[in-house]
Parts: C-alpha cells; sequence; structure tokens
C-alpha cells in the first residue's frame, strides 16, 4: 500500500500537523475542506471542497483517493459504511468512527467489551434525566454527539439545573449520556499507533490537565506510579484490538483512586499527542500516516526526560498569537512553538508550544510563560 494517495477528511490543525509529517516521507496528500482558509490549506495541503457530512462530498472525495483518513469524526456514518461495502478503504473504519463520533455508543461498546468506564445511562427525555439526578445528586450530563473541548460537557448539582440544560437540547433532538461526577485525582491519555494488521507501538501515557473541560497541559512521561503506566498501556492495546483501529486510537483515562476508567476515545492524531512532534523519535502525525497507508511504524520513545505542552488559546484582548510571535520567541529559544493559522476567539485553540527539560517543573514555567505571551488566558491553578 506504499505510494498511495491520501485523502484527509477534514481541514483542521490535525491535517495541517498530518501535512508536516507527510513531507519528510513525500506522501501526497489532500483533504477535504469546507473553506481555503482552513489550517491545512492555509500550509499549503491542496484542498478539495464539500462537508464529510454531505454523502456526495464524501463519496467524490474517497472515489479519487487510495486511503482515506480523518482529522475528526463529524462524518456521514452511512456513507461512510456504503463506500467500505463498495471497497473503499476507510481507516479508521467507519465502524470505528461510528463508535467514536457518539459518545452513547461509545459508552455501551466499551462496557459490553467489559472495558471499565464510569457508571453512565443514555437520557432521550427529561424523566430519564430526573432519574439520574436522583441516582447521582452531581453529576455529568454530556451531548452524545458533536460535543469538544468540554463544549457539550455540563456539570450539573442539582435536578433544576440539569433540566434547564436538558429542555432545548431534547427539544432539539438531541441526547444524553450522564455520567456521576468523580472525584478525579488525575488525567492521562495513551495513544497507541496500529497496523492493519494489528502491528502496533504505544506511547508514553501523559498526564493532563483540563480547564473547563477543555486540555490546557500536557505532561509526559506521566506523573503516575509504574503500575498504573503499565495498567493504561495495556488498557489502551485492548481497546485498540477490541475496536480493531488502523490508525491512531487516543484513550483520555480517569484516575480515582487506583482505579482506571476510560474517559473517551478519539481515532485520530490528539491534542494529548501534540507534544510527541517535538519529543519522541517519531510524531504521532507520522504514525499515523505510517500506520493508514501500512508502513512501518516508527519508535515512539520519548526523547526527553519529560516534555511539556501547553495549548495557545484565545483570549478576552482576541490578540492574535501571530502578532505576538517575536516577543514569545525571544523569551525562550528552546520552546517549540506550533500556530494554526486560525483567529483567534476566546477559548479556541490556536497553537500549542511544547518544552523539552531534564526538569520537570522548569519545564512548565517555561512552557506557561511562552504561552502566556502568546496571549493565552490564565494558568491553572
Ligand atoms: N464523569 C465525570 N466526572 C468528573 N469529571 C468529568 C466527567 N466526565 C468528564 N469530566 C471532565 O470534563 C472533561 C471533558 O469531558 P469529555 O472528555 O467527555 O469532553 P469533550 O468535550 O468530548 O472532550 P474532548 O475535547 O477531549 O473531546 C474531562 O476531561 C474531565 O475533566
Ligand atoms: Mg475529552
Amino acid at each position: 500500500m506504499s505510494h498511495s494517495k491520501l485523502g484527509v477528511v477534514g481541514a483542521g490543525q490535525l491535517a495541517r500537523m498530518m501535512h508536516q509529517a507527510a513531507i519528510a516521507l513525500a506522501i501526497e496528500l489532500d483533504v477535504l475542506a469546507v473553506s481555503a482558509d482552513e489550517p491545512a490549506p492555509l500550509a499549503g495541503v491542496p484542498p478539495r471542497f464539500g462537508e464529510a457530512t454531505d454523502p456526495e462530498a464524501l463519496r467524490r472525495f474517497s472515489a479519487s483517493h487510495d486511503v482515506v483518513t480523518f482529522d475528526h469524526e463529524v462524518v456521514d456514518l452511512e456513507t461512510a459504511l456504503a463506500l467500505e461495502a463498495e471497497g473503499r478503504v476507510l481507516r479508521p473504519s467507519a465502524a470505528a468512527l461510528g463508535v467514536v463520533a457518539d459518545k452513547s455508543v461509545m459508552r455501551r461498546t466499551l462496557h459490553d467489551a467489559g472495558l471499565p468506564g464510569p457508571d453512565f445511562v443514555i437520557a432521550n427525555d427529561e424523566g430519564e434525566v430526573t432519574a439520574a439526578l436522583g441516582r447521582w445528586p452531581q453529576a455529568v450530563l454530556k451531548l452524545t454527539r458533536g460535543g469538544y473541548d468540554g463544549r457539550g460537557v455540563f456539570v450539573v448539582r442539582s435536578s433544576d439545573e440539569a433540566m434547564a440544560i436538558a429542555g432545548p437540547v431534547f427539544a432539539g433532538g438531541g441526547r444524553f449520556v450522564i455520567e456521576p461526577l468523580l472525584p478525579l485525582d488525575a488525567e492521562m491519555a495513551v495513544i497507541v499507533a496500529r497496523r492493519p494488521g494489528g502491528e502496533s507501538v504505544v506511547y508514553d501515557p501523559v498526564t493532563t490537565i483540563q480547564v473547563d473541560g477543555m486540555c490546557s497541559e500536557v505532561i509526559a512521561p506521566a506523573q503516575v506510579s509504574a503500575q498504573h503506566h503499565a495498567a493504561a498501556t495495556d488498557l489502551v492495546a485492548r481497546i485498540a484490538d477490541e475496536l480493531d483501529v488502523v490508525g491512531l486510537l487516543a484513550v483520555e483515562l480517569f484516575l480515582v483512586g487506583d482505579e482506571i476508567t476510560i474517559n473517551e476515545l478519539a481515532v485520530r492524531p490528539h491534542n494529548t499527542g501534540h507534544h510527541t512532534i517535538d519529543a519522541c523519535v517519531t510524531s504521532q502525525f507520522e504514525n499515523h500516516l505510517r500506520a493508514v497507508l501500512d508502513l512501518p511504524l516508527g519508535d515512539p520513545s520519548l526523547t526527553t526526560a519529560h516534555a511539556v505542552m501547553v495549548n495557545v488559546v484565545g483570549g478576552e484582548a482576541l490578540r492574535d498569537p501571530r502578532d505576538l510571535l517575536a516577543d514569545a520567541l525571544a523569551l525562550d529559544p528552546g520552546a517549540r512553538v506550533h500556530l494554526y493559522a486560525k483567529e483567534p476567539r476566546p477559548g479556541r485553540k490556536v497553537g500549542h508550544v511544547t518544552i523539552c527539560d531534564d526538569d520537570l517543573e522548569r519545564a512548565r514555567r517555561r512552557a506557561w510563560a511562552v504561552t502566556t505571551a502568546l496571549d493565552t488566558p490564565k494558568e491553572p491553578s
């Protein structure tokens, strides 16, 4: 399957960074974009225009590629399944996309496979929300579809609060997964790259820090015990085999006491793997390309004692990090700065900064100093 023409559905920063990795290996790649000013086309990736939710656009796009992969999971699944039945090569598969695109399907699939996750119910109406809040007075309501960066995740502490959120969602045809609010001790993530035959490599688990439900900072390797490290690594390999994932699988994990449970899955490069560009022998983006093209996988090992990645996020002042670049770069010649050429909006991820350092606390300070200089609002307490 070498020297194939690869199509990426979606043209955001993940596609942009796939392109960056594709250049080194002379992999030919283009994207299904909605507009020419998305991050991937702005970096020179040839765009074909269309919506991933439009059956015709998906069909046309896949017809002109040997292998199709994705930078997001909001795609027309029925068409994806039909295309596979017609012999088109989708990696990850439509089935795997179907599991991650809907949190209710994801929770059910993991539960049925005997994999550890929080207790949950799927709520289709107000009565089911009331029942769930009766069971867990502090709960998390999650839209089953379309949420990201904490948008679509609501912590509620009373039935009234839950109803105020749920009413409009049900009126619009939406549904929720409801879980108890867990007393998290930490959050982790693990990424595995897996080829069609099942060969895989696993990255070191990382510690992740969320602010308002959105990933803010990633610390590699994870600051957890060797047992947790091993358990997380085993778990992600099991899930990848269970879902027969081809490409990348990223698993977000909760740590409560000694227990590791699964928060959610993604079958694409993931924010919690951005440090791998600068801190690992082979980046997650390169291994994603290698895996979906069935090429030998690269070494995922860290090349540094510690790596810290902090997201560059739009602030209230709406200052464009591109205009602040000179000052940020002057602060730290060792900082690895990545900007996605996105217009800043409050709370929008527009880049990231990675620091590799022998000393973890210094790495964190350095990463936050540069990110703050790029107008990222707040440091987590
Ligand atoms: N049951 C829970 N108990 C406690 N905290 C939770 C629970 N579920 C989610 N959270 C918190 O909310 C964050 C976001 O949740 P989740 O990962 O489901 O949302 P998302 O918007 O889909 O995220 P992503 O951007 O990673 O796709 C989690 O990382 C965690 O910090
Ligand atoms: Mg998440």
